[in-house]
């Protein structure tokens, strides 16, 4: 296999995640993929090659990801990137919104990249080598009215892929945390976004926001193929960064978000003391 890599993606039947492995495919690596259906799978990238493994996933099924990750590993003799790319939005505010709605978001949001990473870190702890991609979303680091779930899905992924960086720093494993703004994908098509199924009328900046978003499907400004090759790019370097921002409407989200933190923190220095005991060693 050469310098090619071996690459494990999840979420690969459509948008970002399809692109991916269709790009990586006709660069020679290496691809397993998973998705809810793997014959949807297969027909969507249209080629059937050594280098190819389709499998079918539940990614909130522990076994079923575990099972995955060792197939994978005895095809390909190795991994080395993880793209945990699959992921849905949910939009309402939080009481419109179903507790079985919302721990189903974070099931395949959150508890599903966390089945992935860690059924995937013994293999990538044995060769003292590997990179993981966790994609967030711009709703992650700056989320607008009417996507509080999505955005908490999301803010869970940029902490533990913060705090997974300097777990597995020292085994040689690196991760990414990709925040994309918006791209044209299926992404705001009904079989990707779910909306409160019982909105409540009082909440009409939350309807207004949903409506903003739905008008925008087809109309993104972000490419998923640059992101993609973007995304094989990162890959390649041998210190990619912990954050990446895709899109120019991320970018300018991010930036702003930096200067509402740096305002907001800036002006509590005396009162954030002021609870601490005297002559106390930090702990963090
Ligand atoms: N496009 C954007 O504007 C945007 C912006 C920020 C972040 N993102 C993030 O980028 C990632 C990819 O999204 P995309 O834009 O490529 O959207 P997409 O075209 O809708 O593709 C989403 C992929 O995630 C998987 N998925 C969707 N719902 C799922 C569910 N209920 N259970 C398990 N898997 C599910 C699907 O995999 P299978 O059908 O193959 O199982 C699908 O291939 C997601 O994590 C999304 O949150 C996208």
């Amino acid at each position: 296999m050469g310098n090619q890599k071996v690459w494990f993606v999840t979420g690969a039947s459509r948008g970002l995640g399809l692109s991916l492995v269709k790009q990586l495919l006709a660069a020679g690596e290496s691809v397993a993929a998973t998705s809810r259906n793997k014959q949807e799978l297969i027909n969507a990238v249209g080629q059937n090659t050594d280098h190819f493994l389709p499998l079918h996933v539940d990614l909130a099924s522990e076994e079923s990801v575990a099972r995955a990750i060792q197939k994978t590993h005895d095809t390909f003799r190795h991994i080395d990137v993880v793209v945990n790319n699959a992921g849905y939005g949910i939009g309402g505010s939080i009481e419109e919104l179903t507790d079985q709605e919302i721990r189903a978001s974070f099931d395949v949001n959150v508890f599903g990249m966390l089945n992935v990473i860690r059924h995937v870190l013994p293999f990538l702890r044995a060769r003292q080598s590997g990179h993981i991609i966790n994609i967030s979303s711009i709703a992650g680091i700056a989320a607008g009215t009417g996507w509080s779930i999505y955005a908490a899905t999301k803010f869970a992924v940029m902490g533990l892929s913060e705090v997974l960086a300097q777990d597995v720093k020292s085994f040689g494993i690196n991760v990414t945390v990709v925040a994309p703004g918006a791209f044209r994908t299926s992404f705001l098509t009904p079989e990707s976004l779910i909306l409160a199924k019982h909105p409540i009328a009082a909440y009409e900046d939350v309807r207004a926001s949903h409506a903003k978003y739905l008008t925008m499907d087809g109309a993104q400004a972000g490419d998923p193929e640059k992101a993609v090759a973007v995304l094989i790019q990162t890959a390649s370097q041998p210190n990619p960064p912990l954050y990446l921002l895709l899109g120019s409407d991320a970018y300018q989200r991010a930036l702003r978000k930096v200067e509402l933190l740096g305002d907001a923190f800036s002006t509590q220095e005396e009162v954030a003391a002021s609870t601490d005991f005297k002559q106390l060693t930090p702990l963090f």
